[in-house]
């Protein structure tokens, strides 16, 4: 579960290798400069040598890449069309997707705290991702609360850094469609 079951080929190597050192500089570096690392290396067939998804019906499916304990983790994921990810947040900790086909929504979103347990959320800003495109969940902005949208199927590349396993979810409470209470979730393997 925590390891890849076959050593990664040459180019997700190279790739890992130098995501890793970037991590090790620190999160802004990894954020800022992690993307066109991940997207020119996909450019290259050779980086699907033996990477696959998994097929995704119901929900998005997440495989692993390639991970190392304390290092980034890189896993391919497929997301059903007309698919919705709930609002969540990754407690501080930045990633990004890089897609290689189809397209997704990434909406950032506000929360604010109106009584106990019970959040009214807003969308600040929004971004569209193509194939070859990057979005990146940067906490620095602000907010790091987010839901992803996928029109179509679309697959692709999600890093982020190991220590990252766990969010926080917003679910629509019974009372309102407009109130959210946060849950904390364990991130899927
Ligand atoms: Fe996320």
């Amino acid at each position: 579960m925590a390891t890849s079951r076959t050593a990664p080929n040459e180019r997700v190597r190279d790739t890992y290798d130098r995501l890793a050192a970037l991590l090790e500089q620190g999160d802004d570096a990894f954020i800022e400069e992690g993307p066109s690392i991940l997207q020119d290396a996909i450019e290259d067939e050779a980086f699907f040598d033996g990477v696959e998804t998994e097929h995704a019906e119901e929900s998005y499916t997440r495989r692993l890449v390639h991970r190392e304990s304390d290092g980034p983790v890189i896993r391919f994921m497929e997301w059903p069309p007309e698919y919705t990810l709930m609002p969540h947040e990754h407690h501080g900790r930045p990633c990004f997707e890089v897609l290689v086909d189809g397209q997704l929504f990434l909406a950032d979103m506000e929360a604010e705290n109106v009584s106990g347990n019970e959040y009214e959320l807003d969308v600040i800003d929004g971004t569209v991702c193509g194939p070859g495109e990057a979005g990146v969940v940067d906490p620095r902005t602000g907010t790091d609360i987010h839901a992803v949208y996928s029109p179509v199927r679309t697959r692709s590349l999600h890093v982020y850094p190991d220590d990252n396993h766990y969010g926080i979810g917003y679910v629509p409470t019974e009372a309102s469609n407009d109130r959210y209470r946060s849950e904390r979730f364990q991130l899927r393997d």
